[in-house]
């Protein structure tokens, strides 16, 4: 796993190769949790994510389709639920069944999960802090449920 700590990212590309590092090392069940404001870059660090994955596909923001999946070397589920009001509604997806599958899963607005979060499988949390316009701090921390 990529330590745990605080990176700092001066450009998406940055961004990026940090997220390819991440998910060169991601397990079956692992579930990482990204929280940032809009722009923040959660879907370019997925990107990156993605790709260290193995995952050939250019990953796009899932607008419409809350729920994208891709393959690598494991499955890989790409969540977005901004548009989702609160955890009824994403439970009502099946949201938290896909995180036992067996991939990976990587969710941006992970705070909208609440009482979602997984349980039995490993959380790996990833903030996105905009510090300037092309400046980030991202800081990752991983939660093994009991
Ligand atoms: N260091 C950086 N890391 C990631 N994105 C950055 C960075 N600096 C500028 N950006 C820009 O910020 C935007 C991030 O967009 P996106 O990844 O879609 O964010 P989110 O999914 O969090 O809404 C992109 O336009 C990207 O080019
Ligand atoms: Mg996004």
């Amino acid at each position: 796993m990529q330590n745990e700590g605080s990176y700092y990212s001066r450009n998406s590309r940055e961004t990026v190769a940090l997220g390819i590092k991440i998910g060169r090392i991601l397990k079956p069940n692992d579930v990482v949790c990204l929280t940032g404001e809009l722009g923040a870059g959660k879907t370019t660090l997925i990107q990156g994510i993605a790709e260290g994955c193995g995952v050939k596909d250019y990953v796009t923001s899932p607008t419409f389709i809350i729920i994208n999946e891709y393959q690598g070397r494991l499955p890989f589920f790409h969540f977005d639920l901004y548009r989702l009001n609160n955890a009824a509604e994403i439970a009502d997806l099946g949201v938290v069944e896909y995180f036992t599958r067996g991939g990976v899963c990587v969710i941006e607005w992970a705070e909208k999960l609440a009482g979602l979060r997984p349980k039995n499988c490993q959380e790996i949390k990833i903030e996105i802090e905009v510090i300037s316009e092309g400046e980030r701090r991202i800081v990752l921390s991983k939660k093994t449920q009991d």
